[in-house]
């Protein structure tokens, strides 16, 4: 089997954070949703593995490379136009060949990996299996209608707005050749895109085996608008602890705790679940539980809980706890002694700050 994973689209839709122009970039617990993906398709046992680009190529072929790093086969595949997802999957036929395939988009997280899909759907006579989870808002994404009696699929919609059930598309799904037959015949959508959900349902129509499995777990589109923070604590309490930097004899680590290599806790305390990326220092500090704080950043003389905190940031003698915080690459949050005694405050696009 082979793995194809989506990561064209357009760079421009808003994400809380303006991290980087491709969001299956932005890092969720320390590392990009994308190589969640590809860890999560090689831990099934695929290591063969396709990722199509669009306008973002340059940056995503320069964050993953060959896949050696996780001992894969990165083959990358260029969408011109994001024509949607049944278009992709179409500009990837010289690809895929006639192999059996799971398509994973690339900015989706499921707890508990794939594995046990795939081996499903590997020793079983379905022409596609699907995931479905049950939403709050299925609005927002494809939904499937399931017969009471058999639990067969008995209609996909995109985005409908009044779903026939709250059983959402996960942003998994496997399928084998008959897959072509069903991209040829389907037109563009009323968003103009070619839908995979149409191309799904084509399949159904057809009276090919379609398999819904329904996914318990948590699962997070950190493509949708919602809230990183959330993705962030749901993922903080999956990852394995361990200390791979320095921590001195002064300072307390408690619970599910990542000190990655190079970082520095000097007399300050960490309560897990959090990580501390590479090269991070923490001095004089607290770091709260469900808290990241990535590569290189600085945090002194201060209390934070329950935040993100990205690349290159400093964090230096703030008197009051910083709390629900995402804080992007390079922001420097100080106490500034100059007079007038007032906020001074550069801030991007969208941001949002709480004053006590
Ligand atoms: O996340 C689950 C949902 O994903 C499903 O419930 C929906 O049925 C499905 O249509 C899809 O909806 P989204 O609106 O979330 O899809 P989005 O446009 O965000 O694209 C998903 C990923 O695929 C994203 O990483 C970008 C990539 N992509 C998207 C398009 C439209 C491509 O690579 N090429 C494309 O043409």
């Amino acid at each position: 089997m082979k793995g194809l994973v989506l990561s064209g689209g357009k760079g421009t839709r808003l994400y809380p954070i303006t991290y980087t122009s491709a969001k299956q970039l932005v890092p969720v617990a320390n590392k990009p949703v994308l190589f969640r993906v590809i860890e999560a398709i090689r831990d099934a046992g695929i290591d063969d593995i396709g990722i199509v680009v669009g306008d973002t190529a340059d940056e995503i072929k320069e964050a993953v490379g060959t896949g050696r790093r996780w001992g894969v086969k990165i083959t990358y595949i260029r969408q011109e136009q994001p024509l949607g997802l049944a278009h992709a999957v179409k500009v990837s036929q010289h690809y895929l060949g006639n192999d059996k395939f799971v398509m994973f988009l690339g900015d989706n997280v499921i707890e508990g990996g794939i594995s046990g899909l795939i081996r499903q759907f590997e020793n079983s006579n379905y022409n596609c299996q699907i995931v479905l989870t049950p939403v709050e808002n299925p609005s927002q994404y494809g939904v499937a209608e399931l017969d009471p009696d058999t639990r067969q699929i008995i209609r996909l919609v995109e985005k409908p707005r009044n779903p026939p059930s709250n059983l959402a598309l996960v942003g998994i799904y496997m399928f084998d050749e008959h897959i072509w037959e069903a991209v040829q015949a389907i037109k563009p959508s009323w968003r103009g895109e070619l839908e995979i959900t149409d191309a799904i349902q084509y399949l159904v129509d057809q009276g090919y085996q379609v398999y819904p499995y329904i996914h318990r777990g948590w699962w997070i589109d950190t493509g949708a608008p919602g809230d990183l923070l959330e993705a962030n604590d749901l993922v903080l309490d999956e990852i394995e602890p361990r200390i791979e930097g320095y921590v001195d004899r002064d300072s307390q680590v408690n619970g599910k705790v990542t000190v990655e290599k190079g970082a520095e806790i000097i007399n300050s305390r960490i309560r897990g679940p959090a990580i501390i990326g590479e090269d991070s220092r923490i001095v004089n500090s607290y770091v709260g539980p469900f808290t990241s704080i990535y590569h290189h950043v600085l945090i002194e003389n201060s209390e934070i809980e329950h935040s993100i905190v990205l690349e290159h940031s400093k964090i230096l003698d703030i008197p009051y706890r910083i709390e629900d915080s995402l804080i992007g690459r390079r922001a420097v949050i100080t106490r500034s002694p100059i007079k007038p005694k007032a906020l001074k405050m550069t801030l991007g696009d969208h941001s949002q700050v709480g004053i006590l």
